[in-house]
């Protein structure tokens, strides 16, 4: 009686109130290192260009009745020879989870609307007490989730993960889970209508079904204090109604064993600063320490290392070192698959190029990008840059907005908080100066401070020129009061000129704060050869790369620059036959995995800098 009411009011607060993250339970982090079981595989699926099996021919949303009668949530199935069924997932073609559909369907290259995926399961729990989650690492861009019949639940944003409790709605046997992915671009949305980059649907990273104790550790925070080598603080956060167990905090090899007890809404702040001589995280050090949190009867692993990050004047300090960061941007497209990357083998890909480069940091843009990328970013000492994908021009008036905004940029800090290589979390990209703009970033950058005080705050800003001097380059933008590093996009030599006019700039960047370029580039045609003044040949993005880093090293705050891009991606605004064909052709590496010219200019050029820098 009380799980059948439990869940008439979940349905009924699902109908009635449009929320961000509808019925989401608060995110549980570290799914990597918990009791899960995967439900990655073939999923079946129905393409649902009209939204059939969501509205009714009066497009009313099915799910928002109180006896749904239609909806493809119900999954129905013919009860007898006159049962009208128009749908049968029984009888739909499978396609892979992870991964996006339009590179595994070529019908569907193009399609921006709803698909429904389903996946039945057996599910039989190891204790009766234990609690249940449906975890997603992320759907692209708004799901609409269902198990057996019931909503859990709505998702908005493509880059970041949600989960929602199963426990009572679980059968031991034949669950039916149900996902509405809609990948439609909205006006409102964040990202908004156009953006440069292949809008790739789908259920596109892990998905898995958590086990835990009825109170369980959720959440924590376990970090060096901002700016201080000798402090360990944060927070574990309890879930469940046995909120006050005492949590211990374990670092066997740093002889940390702490226990604190939590408040009456389970949440247990700690500060240690006695431990055993600790080694810093650094790019050439990636450490890593075993930590083990416990309460009740449950033991929590995660592999945690420990640095300090911070801007002081035009130095940016890596503990309390100055350091360079010899970086590159990335989309988080494999190449060779021409598919929406997601797995430990995409992750080890990329990181490989980056090493071959020298880099020691990586630009994850425009979005979050999946967590197997950061974690083997975090072992292979790559520092990170992640952001939130408030891309050029979007509804800075809109509430709505800004909410959802927010709440992407929440599950991302939320997630990856405890990962040592993440150092910058970035606001937004190209986005226009103006009132409701800056209001919105520095309530973006309040936000993130407010979760996090150990890391920096960028956006990627705009440079323009001097009134009345066009070789006079300007960088002046009210965000970047508010932001710790002083980030900026330019295109000399491609948007912007031919890479001689390099030679010809000046820059004018007051700040006394330090300076990372987050793009510069220019396309090539891999294997395309001629003369350096030649468009789209490897000869002229490689001067193009050589003008710009000449350039760059006379900007007195210069300290770090991630070139627009490693590896060419699909982009629908890149339709230059036979050159692009839907590519965007500025990556070092070709859609082959052929290294262009300039890879090698970028490579010699961090060669000299980590020696400058050691
Ligand atoms: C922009 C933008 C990128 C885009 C790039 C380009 O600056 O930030 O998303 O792909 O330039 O034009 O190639």
């Amino acid at each position: 009686m009380m799980k059948f009411k439990k869940s008439l009011v979940f349905i009924l607060l699902t109908a009635v109130s449009p929320i961000w993250a509808m019925g989401q339970s608060s995110l549980i982090t570290n799914v990597v290192n918990r009791n899960t079981y995967s439900l990655n595989g073939k999923w079946k699926y129905i393409v649902d260009p009209y939204e059939t099996g969501y509205y009714d021919y009066r497009y009313q949303p099915y799910d928002a009745a109180s006896k749904p009668w239609g909806g493809f949530f119900l999954d129905k199935v013919p009860q007898d020879k006159n049962d009208l069924v128009e749908y049968s997932f029984d009888k739909s073609p499978v396609i892979n989870v992870p991964g996006d559909w339009n590179s595994q369907n070529t019908k569907l290259w193009y399609y921006e609307g709803s698909v429904w995926y389903r996946r039945k399961f057996d599910y039989k729990k190891s204790s009766d007490a234990n609690r249940v989650f449906v975890h997603f690492g992320a759907a692209n861009y708004q799901a609409d989730v269902y198990l057996n019949g019931y909503k859990l639940g709505q998702h908005i944003g493509g880059f970041t993960p949600f989960n929602y409790e199963v426990t009572s709605l679980l059968k031991d046997k034949d669950n039916s889970l149900i996902v509405k992915v809609d990948n439609k671009r909205k006006r409102d949305g964040v990202p908004t209508l156009n953006t440069d980059w292949w809008n790739f649907g789908g259920i596109t990273r892990d998905v898995e079904l958590i086990e835990v104790p009825s109170t369980f550790i959720q959440d924590y925070t376990i970090q060096l204090q901002q700016h201080n080598m000798n402090n360990i603080s944060g927070f574990v956060q309890l879930n469940g109604d046995s909120l006050q167990h005492p949590v211990t905090i374990n670092i066997p090899e740093l002889k940390i064993s702490t226990t604190v007890k939590p408040d009456a809404g389970g949440r247990a702040d700690f500060s240690i600063s006695k431990f055993r001589h600790m080694s810093y995280w650094s790019p050439e050090n990636p450490k890593l320490y075993d930590v083990v949190i416990s309460q009740g009867n449950e033991q929590l692993q995660d592999q945690i290392g420990f640095r300090t990050i911070e801007a002081r004047k035009t130095e940016i300090l890596l503990n309390g070192k100055p350091i360079f960061l010899r970086g590159i941007s990335l989309h988080e497209e494999n190449p060779m698959r021409g598919a929406r990357a997601y797995s430990e083998e995409d992750a080890r890909t990329f990181l490989t190029w980056a090493k071959q480069l020298n880099c020691n940091f990586m630009r994850l843009a425009h979005y979050p990008h999946n967590e197997h990328m950061i974690r083997m970013a975090e072992k292979m000492g790559i520092m990170l840059w992640e952001e939130d994908p408030v891309y050029w021009t979007i509804e800075w008036d809109n509430p709505d907005t800004y909410k959802n905004a927010e709440n992407q940029l929440t599950e991302l800090i939320t997630r990856d908080k405890n990962r040592a290589n993440v150092i910058i979390w970035s606001l937004a990209n190209e986005t226009p100066p103006g009132a409701a703009r800056n209001k919105f970033l520095k309530g973006l950058a309040d936000h993130a401070r407010s979760m996090d005080s150990t890391r920096l705050i960028s956006a990627a800003l705009e440079k323009h020129t001097k009134k009345g001097e066009p070789l006079v380059q300007v960088v002046e933008d009210p965000v970047a009061d508010f932001v710790d590093v002083v980030s900026f996009n330019e295109y000399l030599g491609w948007y912007d000129g031919t890479p001689e006019k390099c030679k010809k700039v000046s820059w004018e960047i007051k700040y006394d704060k330090p300076v990372v370029i987050s793009e510069f580039g220019g396309g090539a045609l891999y294997g395309k050869h001629g003369d350096k003044n030649t468009r789209w040949t490897e000869e002229y993005q490689a001067e193009l790369y050589k003008q710009n880093l000449d350039m760059l090293l006379k900007i007195p705050q210069f300290r770090g620059t991630t070139p627009w891009i490693l590896a060419d991606f699909h982009s629908p605004r890149r339709l230059l036959p036979d050159i692009q064909d839907e590519w965007n052709r500025k990556g070092l590496i070709s859609e082959t995995g052929g290294k262009k010219k300039a890879f090698f200019v970028l490579r010699d050029f961090y060669k000299r800098l980590e020696k400058a820098y050691q």
